[in-house]
């Protein structure tokens, strides 16, 4: 049995009637939306099934205590990872924004300093403020690889005053795509260990890795006992409507888990988890077809800039649905904004929601290195791409000539 690429079974016309979560009910009708990470694909037959049969047996309750979630990941992990992670120190949590926040609060206190790598994920910024926490930013290199000589002094600046600190890894990264190497994430167990530095993996990308790449999961390398991890379907299988994740703890870090107030795990949902558990189980042709249509994209959208966008940069990502553009060439001003504030109505990306009705995110949103970026979606069909890829040429046209 083969499963069709599920980013070709929707038109626009159907994505615009059918769908009502936030990615197609932000911009304007004539606008094509391509920035939230959900997915314009059609969902996995198991998990669909899943979520129905639940439906039909009236199993709409609270989540049971047990490993059920963390079995099906744990049996994924070994298929895809080659990974075995220690269940017996998981713990679900309402979805991986919700687990980053409740790992930090288990290993800092207020006051504290969280490091990222920028550019990054938005609300990287904006939950670890809300908890009074405060950012310390590592920049990528210009390659979009972790910049281990800049994250030894970052690990020395946060912690110069003898306060606890920890670093918030994406892995794989957004917005850039990037997939960690185990040597890389080696080394940064090592400089967390030097600096006494705890490490929370946000691995919810971890599934869409690309054929001939590998994911590496944090707990997997040498010096990653004591780390923390969060994982989740949501992303692979678009599902962040049903709202679950799983924090996985090393060996060392097991006993700061067990720290974990048990009403955390009252915030997902328990038909969430059925749909998670039925996706690591029995989602993985889905998966597969998800990413072979993904690498096409990911493809096109290298064809598409050089032919529509020359002198924009895009670098193919190892990992995500998410293509980094840079879009410095164009001139476009970009002035500071706030990082952490999900926005489409500054720089390049304003620029091209006006004048080319292409919806993107901001990249003065990941903090340091995105001015004058934008992140685009690939997660749709091939017509929707290459018809946002040429609106956005024509609107940039001038700019080249
Ligand atoms: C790196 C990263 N972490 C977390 C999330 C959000 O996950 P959740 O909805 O489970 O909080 C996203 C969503 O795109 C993401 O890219």
């Amino acid at each position: 049995m083969t499963v069709a690429n599920p980013l070709e079974q929707l038109t626009e016309t159907d994505l615009r009637e059918q769908r009502t979560s936030v990615k197609w009910h932000v911009f304007p009708q004539d606008v094509l939306p391509l920035w939230v990470a959900e997915q314009d694909s059609v969902l996995a037959e198991p998990v669909v099934r899943a979520v129905v049969e639940a439906m039909q047996r009236g199993d709409t309750g609270y989540v049971a205590t047990g490993q059920v979630y963390a079995e099906a990941l744990a049996s994924f992990a070994v298929d895809r990872w080659g990974w075995s992670p220690q269940i017996e120190h998981s713990a679900i949590v309402p979805d991986v924004m919700i687990g980053v926040t409740e790992m930090l609060r288990l290993v800092t206190e207020p006051g504290d300093n969280v490091v990222v790598n920028c550019p990054v994920y938005p609300p990287f910024y904006a939950f670890v403020r809300s908890m009074d926490r405060r950012i310390v930013e590592s920049p990528l290199t210009a390659e979009h690889r972790i910049d281990l000589d800049n994250l030894d002094r970052a690990f020395g600046a946060a912690t110069a005053d003898g306060k606890r600190a920890a670093y918030l890894l994406c892995s794989p990264h957004n917005p850039t795509g990037t997939l960690h190497t185990a040597a890389e994430l080696e080394a940064v167990a090592e400089l967390a260990a030097r600096h006494n530095v705890r490490v929370v993996a946000d691995e919810i990308h971890a599934p869409l890795v690309y054929r001939g790449h590998t994911f590496v999961p944090y707990l997997s390398v040498a010096g990653g006992e004591r780390g923390l991890s969060l994982m989740s379907a949501s992303k692979g299988w678009n599902l962040a409507g049903l709202k679950s994740a799983l924090a996985l703890a090393g060996p060392e870090a097991a006993d700061d888990l067990a720290r974990l107030p048990e009403e955390v795990g009252h915030g997902a949902s328990h038909v969430a988890v059925q749909a998670h558990v039925a996706a690591y189980r029995d989602g993985g042709m889905w998966l597969d077809a998800l990413l072979e249509g993904l690498d096409a994209n990911r493809h096109l959208v290298a064809e598409l800039v050089a032919h529509h966008l020359p002198g924009v940069g895009y670098r193919m990502p190892e990992a995500t649905f998410l293509a980094w553009l840079d879009c410095r060439a164009l001139g476009i001003a970009d002035p500071p904004a706030e990082p952490g504030l999900v926005t489409m109505s500054v720089g390049p990306a304003d620029f091209f929601a006006r004048e080319a009705k292409v919806g993107l995110s901001a990249g003065t949103a990941f903090g340091t290195g995105g001015k004058g970026h934008v992140r685009l979606n690939m997660a749709t069909s091939q017509a929707i791409l290459t018809e946002a890829l040429e609106r956005m040429g024509r609107a940039a046209s001038p700019a080249f000539s």
